[in-house]
C-alpha cells in the first residue's frame, strides 16, 4: 500500500521528535525546520504552503507550541501575540493550505496537539490555556465541516510531559511537586504521547472525530 504523507510541525524536539521517530518507518513525513517554516511569521507560513502546494498531504499533525506562563498583569504584548500566533493561528493556516488533497481523496486525518490546559486551567496560564481551549474549538468545528469528506479531526491533550517546554519553565523542585500532583506519580514520556497519535492516524481509529483526548496520568481528574 502507498505510504501516506504527513505534515508535522515542531519535530526538532520533545513530543514532535518522538512522533517523528515513531512514524518515520511507515509514513512519508514532511517535518520542516523553523528556517523553512517559521510559525511566528504568517508570510513564512503562506510561502511554505505556496512552495509545497503540489505535496499530497494526507495527515496534518499540528504539534509545535509555546508556553511562557505569566500572571495577567505581567503579560507582555509580544507573549500574547506569539502564543496566539503559534498555538492557534498557524495551525488554522496550515490546515487551510493543505486540506484540499484530503478532500479530493475523501480520506484524511488532522491531529492538533492541544493540552490538559485545553480542558482545565491553572494560574499563569491565561495565554496558553485560552489558545489550547481555542484549538479544541477548531478541532470540533472542523470535525463537523470535514466529516462528509471522511477527514477525522481530533485533539490530543497531554499533561506534563518530559520535554524542554516543562523542564525549562520549571525548577527541579517544582517538577517534583508536579509529580506529586499527578495520580500516576510521574511525567509522561514523549513516546507515550506519540503512541496515541499513531493510533489516531491509523485505520483502526475510524470512528473518532471531534474529540479532545486527555493523556495526562489522571492530572485533570482531580
Ligand atoms: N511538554 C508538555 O508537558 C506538554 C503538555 C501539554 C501539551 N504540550 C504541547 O505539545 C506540543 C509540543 O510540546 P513540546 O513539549 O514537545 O515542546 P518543545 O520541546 O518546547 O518543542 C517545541 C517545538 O515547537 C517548535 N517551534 C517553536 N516555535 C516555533 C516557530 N516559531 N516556528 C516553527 N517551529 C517552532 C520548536 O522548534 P525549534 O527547535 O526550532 O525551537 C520545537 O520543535 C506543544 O503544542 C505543547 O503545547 C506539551
Amino acid at each position: 500500500m502507498k505510504k501516506k504523507t504527513i505534515l508535522l510541525t515542531g519535530a526538532s524536539r520533545g513530543i514532535g521528535k518522538a512522533i517523528y521517530k515513531k512514524l518515520e518507518n511507515n509514513y512519508i513525513i514532511i517535518a520542516p525546520a523553523r528556517k523553512e517554516l517559521d510559525l511566528l511569521n504568517n508570510k513564512s507560513i503562506e510561502a511554505f504552503i505556496e512552495r509545497n502546494k503540489k505535496l499530497e498531504i494526507d495527515i496534518i499533525i499540528n504539534n509545535a507550541g509555546i508556553n511562557f506562563p505569566q500572571w495577567i498583569e505581567e503579560i507582555t504584548d509580544e507573549n500574547m501575540e506569539n502564543t496566539i500566533q503559534i498555538n492557534l493561528i498557524a495551525p488554522i493556516r496550515l490546515i487551510r493550505g493543505f486540506v484540499g488533497n484530503m478532500k479530493k481523496n475523501k480520506w484524511g486525518r488532522i491531529i492538533n496537539i492541544s493540552s490538559a490546559f485545553g480542558i482545565v486551567a491553572r494560574g499563569k496560564q491565561v495565554l496558553y490555556s485560552s489558545t489550547k481551549h481555542g484549538i479544541n474549538g477548531v478541532t470540533k468545528a472542523l470535525a463537523l465541516e470535514l466529516a462528509e469528506f471522511n477527514i477525522l479531526v481530533n485533539s490530543v491533550c497531554p499533561g506534563f510531559t518530559k520535554t524542554d517546554l516543562v523542564v525549562k519553565t520549571n525548577t527541579p523542585e517544582k517538577i517534583t511537586l508536579l509529580e506529586k500532583d499527578i495520580p500516576l506519580g510521574r511525567l509522561a514520556e514523549p513516546s507515550e504521547i506519540a503512541d496515541l497519535v499513531e493510533f489516531l492516524i491509523s485505520e483502526k481509529a475510524s470512528y473518532i472525530t471531534g474529540s479532545a483526548i486527555l493523556i495526562d496520568g489522571g492530572y485533570s481528574s482531580k
